[in-house]
């Protein structure tokens, strides 16, 4: 089997690539953006007819929220277009692919848990142009996964911010006498590496092409998130709630982009832990 992971060196694509690597017997060809860029069609049709993969797996997307409002060109071009070029090299490869969205396709107005069928409101730019990503795919692509995932952290740096949630709570912790976390928004921190070995279970088992919710178990604020990690980690640090608006930003999200993994129960291969459970085995890899 011939797989291509492009965004390879990304937080989440750094860790599909070790996990295929050590479990997939066949050829895992990890692209970087300076082997590829997913917008321009010249540089995906040459690279994937080189490659003749089976499966390509795009880690790939334009995710800086709020650079997204001042560039929406941008990120239409990587996360809406990039996303149909993908669709359409795969059918001409009669490849499958294999794409990430996101939890902010919703608005948070449900207030408990999306399942797959329920109907998207995405309220900024990003969003939109990742909902509009899903529904080429869905349009063109003749084999694929969408995997939505949510409030990602991993070994890895994120390639946005060169850190995760976990390792600024751990640093604030050691330079301020106050830390101040939102409780109004909740989510599920879903740890990557649980993320690459449920794309590997959906390799192995083939479940039917479909859009999957793909967090971790559970849900939180992002307050109770940094309490959790400063109680597994055993660091004494002084953790408030934020007042609502508080970090008022110019770009909406939804308050409430918790996701249920109907979809994966269904087929019976969901292999997502508890996010506490991700969190313990995620702290235990940091050696602190
Ligand atoms: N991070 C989260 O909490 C979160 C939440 C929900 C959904 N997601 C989704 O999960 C996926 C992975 O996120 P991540 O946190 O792993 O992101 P990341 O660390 O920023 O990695 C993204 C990778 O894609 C590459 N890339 C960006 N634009 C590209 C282009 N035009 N062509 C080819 N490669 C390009 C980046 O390379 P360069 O850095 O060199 O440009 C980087 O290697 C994304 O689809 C994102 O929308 C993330």
């Amino acid at each position: 089997m011939k797989i291509a992971i492009i965004g390879s060196n990304g937080q989440l694509g750094s860790d599909i690539y070790e996990e295929l690597r050590e479990n997939i017997t066949g050829e895992i060809t990890a692209l970087t953006h300076t082997d590829i860029d997913v917008s321009d069609m010249d540089s995906v049709y040459s690279v994937f007819n080189d490659i003749k993969p089976d499966i390509i797996i795009n880690t790939a997307a334009f995710h800086n929220v709020p650079q997204c409002e001042k560039e929406a060109g941008k990120a239409y071009a990587v996360n809406s277009s990039g996303v149909e070029n993908l669709a359409k090299i795969s059918n001409q490869l009669k490849a499958e692919l294999i794409h990430f969205s996101t939890d902010y396709v919703f608005d948070g107005e449900k207030n408990s848990p999306y399942i797959e069928t329920d109907k998207p409101n995405p309220l900024n730019i990003y969003a939109k142009s990742k909902l509009e990503g899903e529904n080429k795919i869905r349009e063109t692509a003749d084999k694929y996964y969408i995997l939505r995932v949510a409030g990602l952290y991993g070994k890895y740096p994120s390639r946005v911010k060169g850190y995760n949630f976990v390792e600024l709570m751990l640093r604030l912790a050691k330079e301020r006498d106050e830390i101040r976390v939102v409780d109004d928004e909740r989510t599920t921190p879903t740890y990557t590496k649980e993320i690459a070995k449920q794309i590997l279970k959906i390799i192995k088992s083939k479940p039917p092409f479909d859009i999957y919710h793909a967090t971790a178990e559970g849900e939180c604020s992002w307050y109770e998130f940094a309490k959790t990690i400063f109680e597994f980690a055993g660091v004494n640090a002084n953790l408030k709630k934020a007042v609502p608006g508080e970090f008022a930003t110019e770009v909406n999200r939804p308050k409430y982009s918790v996701l249920e993994n109907h979809n994966l129960k269904k087929e019976g291969i969901n292999t997502f832990k508890h996010w506490k459970a991700g969190l313990k085995e995620y702290l235990s890899s940091l050696n602190i």
